[in-house]
């Protein structure tokens, strides 16, 4: 099929190429001269594992191609998916879903001919109704022109995976025909097993969020249980180990440590929660406002901790940080609670020199003030603490000689809960996690 995706940010970047490699024909949709340029050459600007050789490919298969132009979308497909930004408002708590509706008001004057706009992007309960009513009244083909709501569920680091061999499709329509175009278009997942859920405008769109609020609340459960420990001498991953036993349960997401972040999780709880208030049902979700504090004080009691074990003050002392994404496989440093803990180690006077394997130019430029190191043993070198705070394979795999060789303090605090902290202790760290017996 000839489809369009609007916006190509993450998911819209993502979606792209992935369709192309279906063997559809796509045409991607970019305002951002620059980001267009970067992407028309076959680049990507952010990492994202296998993402810059899939788009190359298929720049270079011409499967794949950029416009800034509306009027060439329209004219050129007959399913349009809708992937730009809704961030958090500048001045609010609640989605800005301003991208969304220009989106809507550049395509829908060229819609001369029937066509499905399928929104893919998170936004608050009740927009797609209103962008529905929006699109018949702006586009010449009037009600033929119509909308659906099919959320997106890609991690992070597994995009391509996600968005292939997605583990549920959610088709949100107000008409058989778009349920037909959506599980024509979806049939090689379909045809692999993946389940289909097809609902209404509003659920679909509160599937995602609610979603997305239910696997920041088990991050925030553990996490407050991890508080508990703290106090008690308990551990906390062998109560996660036992409790994710139970099938109900479930060991995933479960992993206590400096909390969740990124451009998702933490700005669709505050979205929802603002819903919620809009709505009238401030109650039903006030309890989101405690899952943001949890997470909120991981971060806090982290920046304490380290303050602590370097007995009281900061000042002239060295932290080397390893890890600034906020979390491994990614780039991205939105919300990121390792670049929070390393900033705030440094305004509180710790010279502070941090290494990521992919973050670092990307946090450079929300931090510049920051050192950043070009390999672990770099930011290792002279510290008086270590921080372990992004979960990347390789700082499971440093030698403890080699980092105790360079380090001046054998003091490390692993913020995330998977280094041996024995094997540290037995080379003579005071070697500590959050949670942790
Ligand atoms: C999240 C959802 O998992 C996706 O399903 C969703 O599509 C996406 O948001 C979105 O809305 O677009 P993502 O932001 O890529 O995906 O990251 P997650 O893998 O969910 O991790 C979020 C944060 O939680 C990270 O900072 C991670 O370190 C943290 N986390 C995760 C924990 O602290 N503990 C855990 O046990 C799991």
């Amino acid at each position: 099929m000839r489809i369009t995706v609007i916006g190509c940010g993450y998911l819209g970047a993502t979606h792209a190429a992935s369709m192309a490699e279906l063997g559809h024909e796509v045409l991607g949709v970019e305002t951002d001269e620059a980001r267009r340029a970067t992407l028309a050459a076959g680049e990507v600007p952010f990492y994202e594992p296998g993402l810059a050789e899939l788009l190359g490919r298929h720049v270079a298969s011409g499967r794949l191609r950029f416009t800034g132009s509306a009027a060439e979308a329209a004219d050129f497909g007959d399913l349009h998916f809708l992937c730009v930004g809704t961030p958090q408002s500048a001045s609010g708590l609640g989605a800005d879903v301003s991208q969304v509706d220009a989106a809507i008001d550049a395509l829908a004057p060229h819609l001369t001919r029937p066509a499905l706009v399928v929104g893919k992007s998170t936004v608050p309960v009740g927009t797609a109704a209103r962008l529905a009513a929006r699109l018949a009244e702006l586009a010449p083909a009037g009600e033929r022109a119509e909308l659906a709501w099919n959320p997106e569920f890609l991690r992070e680091g597994f995009a391509i995976k996600d968005t292939l061999e997605p583990d549920r499709l959610v088709f949100g329509v107000g008409s058989a025909s778009a349920e037909r175009t959506l599980r024509d278009f979806y049939a090689p997942m379909i045809d692999a097993g993946s389940p289909v859920v097809v609902t209404d405008f509003a659920t679909a769109e509160l599937v995602k969020v609610a979603a997305n609020a239910f696997l920041a609340t088990k991050i925030s459960f553990i996490n407050a249980v991890s508080e508990i420990c703290e106090v008690t001498g308990a551990d906390v991953v062998d109560l996660a180990d036992a409790i994710g036993h139970d099938a109900r349960i479930g060991r995933r997401f479960l992993n206590a440590g400096i909390g969740f972040g990124g451009g998702c999780l933490p700005k669709d709880i505050r979205a929802v929660l603002h819903r919620a208030g809009e709505l009238g049902v401030d109650d039903a979700m006030s309890f989101l406002r405690e899952i943001d504090d949890i997470n909120q004080r991981r971060r806090e009691y982290v920046v304490g901790l380290a303050t602590s074990m370097l007995g009281d003050s900061l000042i002239d002392r060295r932290i080397g940080v390893w890890g600034a994404a906020f979390k491994p496989d990614s780039d991205d440093v939105r919300d990121s609670p390792a670049l929070w803990i390393a900033g705030h180690l440094q305004l509180r006077g710790a010279q502070v020199s941090v290494y990521d394997p992919r973050a670092g130019e990307s946090a450079r430029r929300v931090f510049p003030t920051l050192t950043y190191a070009s390999s672990a043993l770099e930011a290792a070198t002279d510290a008086d603490l270590l921080l372990h705070l992004t979960e990347w394979p390789e700082f499971r795999e440093l030698s403890l000689d080699q980092v105790g060789s360079v380090a001046r303090g054998r003091r490390l605090l692993d913020g995330r809960n998977v280094l041996d902290l024995a094997a540290w202790r037995a080379a003579g760290w005071d070697a500590r996690g959050l949670g942790r017996r």
